[in-house]
Order: structure tokens, then sequence, then C-alpha cells
């Protein structure tokens, strides 16, 4: 059973009264410790798929199902319980929360889901140690560079041990050894078994996923690994947007 899974997922934005068709028909099966990188152009839907898929949005049409479960109508309660439990999200801007410092971003998701202050404390201490900001921890995230903004909200991505891992373009914003630090994070995650579905435009990260999916207009064009990928020549066009 597919982990992740989207069924003719469609959503169309009304923007200044015209309909945009941000996705437009997506089928998807993401498998259990699988590291899926989704590529293409600015505007052709791969932020409005990952929101969906972690039910930050509704679709217009078509079907979402967590390990088995349809959740793309369920309350925001309901969603908001299973994203903490299950699912990791790290924006592209970060989105740490600037009135609380860099340890209180990482402890929230643990109190959030019920944890006791002490032991939040202790286990976002630990997860800032892994990613190497142990000694900003009370700082504001302001204070701290791009890319340890990154680190951080991919320690509060982990916090909660989630299933699957959901991130847009966490390199995107970063220096090459910031990307590289980034990367061996989400690496070690996936040697634990947690899936990765990733939108990305570098072609270094791609090349480290099981299955590129290339997305173009609302739909997918792409799907498989990297070879036959690569194979064809304009359907790894990296670097081409943004
Ligand atoms: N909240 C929104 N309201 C109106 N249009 C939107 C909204 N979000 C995204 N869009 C449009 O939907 C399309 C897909 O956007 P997006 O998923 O952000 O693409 P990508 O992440 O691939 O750059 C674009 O045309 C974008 O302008
Ligand atoms: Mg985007």
């Amino acid at each position: 059973m597919p982990v992740l899974e989207a069924r003719a997922l469609a959503k169309t934005y009304l923007s200044g009264g015209a309909q945009v068709r941000a996705l437009d028909g997506v089928d998807l099966a993401v498998e259990r410790g699988e590291f899926v990188a989704i590529m293409g152009p600015s505007g052709c839907g791969k932020s409005t798929l990952l929101n969906l898929l972690a039910g930050f949005d509704r679709p217009s049409a078509g079907e979402v199902w967590l390990a088995g479960r349809r959740i793309d109508g369920l309350s925001e309660a309901e969603l908001a319980r299973l994203r903490r439990r299950q699912i990791g999200f790290v924006f592209q801007f970060f989105n740490l929360l600037p009135a609380l410092s860099v340890a209180e971003n990482v402890e929230l998701p643990l109190l959030l889901a019920g944890q006791r202050r002490q032991a939040a404390r202790r286990a976002a201490s630990r997860l800032l140690n892994d990613v190497g900001i142990a000694e900003r921890q009370n700082a504001a995230p302001a204070l701290l560079s791009g890319g340890q903004q990154q680190r951080v909200a991919l320690a509060r991505a982990m916090a909660n041990s989630p299933d699957i891992v959901l991130a847009d373009e966490p390199t995107g914003n970063l220096d090459s050894a910031a990307a590289r630090g980034v990367m061996e994070l989400l690496g070690e995650a996936r040697q634990r078994g947690q899936t990765l579905l990733l939108v990305t435009h570098d072609a270094r990260v791609a090349a480290a996923a099981d299955r590129v999916i290339r997305l173009r207009d609302g739909r997918i064009v792409a799907n498989g690994r990297l070879e036959p990928v690569r194979a064809v020549p304009n359907l790894l066009d990296v670097g081409g947007d943004e």
C-alpha cells in the first residue's frame, strides 16, 4: 500500500475573476521509504501539490490518501492531528515563528503532540544538536543565516519522527555548503526509513532521489528513475526557472 497517494488530484484557484488550473489530474503513489523528487518550471503546480498532499489546502477534485486512509475530506482539526503525527513539512521560506526562540520553534510541535515541557525541551535540544545549531538555541530565528534557519526548520519538521517528510525547495535559498548539509540530514532521514518527497530545482538533489516526477502546467509529464528521464534531454532542463 502506498504511504501517500494522489488520485486525479486537481486544484483550480480563482484569481482576479480568472480561473487558474494549478493542478490538473495528478495521479501519484509514493511507497514507504521512497525518496521522490518533484521538478518542473515555476508555476507548474509543485507547491500546490505538496500543500494538497499535506492537507494544508483542499483539492477542487480528486483524492488524497495517507497510509490507506482518504484524508482530503477530513476536518481541519483532524488534518492538523494527522500532520502532527505523520507528516513533517519544510517550507521554502522556513516559516519559523519569529516571536519564539530557535529551541521553542522546535519544541512547539512536540508540545502540540502532547509531550511535557521538560521532555520537549530535551528532545528539541537533541534535534538542534543533530542539525548543528545547538549553540544558537536561545537566539531569535531572524538572527540566523538562511542555512541555519533551514536546519531549524528541518529539526522542527523531524520533531515528531514523521513517516513522511515533505519539503518545498529545501535547498532553494542556500549556498552549496548549506545545501549539502541539508541534503545530508535528509539522507539520514531516509536511512531511518522515512519517506521523502522534495520539490527541487537542483539536479544534484534529484540525482539522489529514487524517482523524479516532472510537472508541467499542472500535469505529470515524466515519472521514473533518473536514468530514463535523463535519456530525454529536455525533460531534465533543471535550473531553468526562478
Ligand atoms: N493562492 C493562490 N491563488 C491564486 N493562484 C495561485 C495560488 N497559489 C498558486 N497559484 C497559481 O497556481 C499555479 C501553480 O502555482 P504553484 O503551485 O505555486 O507552482 P510552483 O510551486 O510550481 O511554482 C501558478 O499559476 C500560481 O500562480
Ligand atoms: Mg513553489
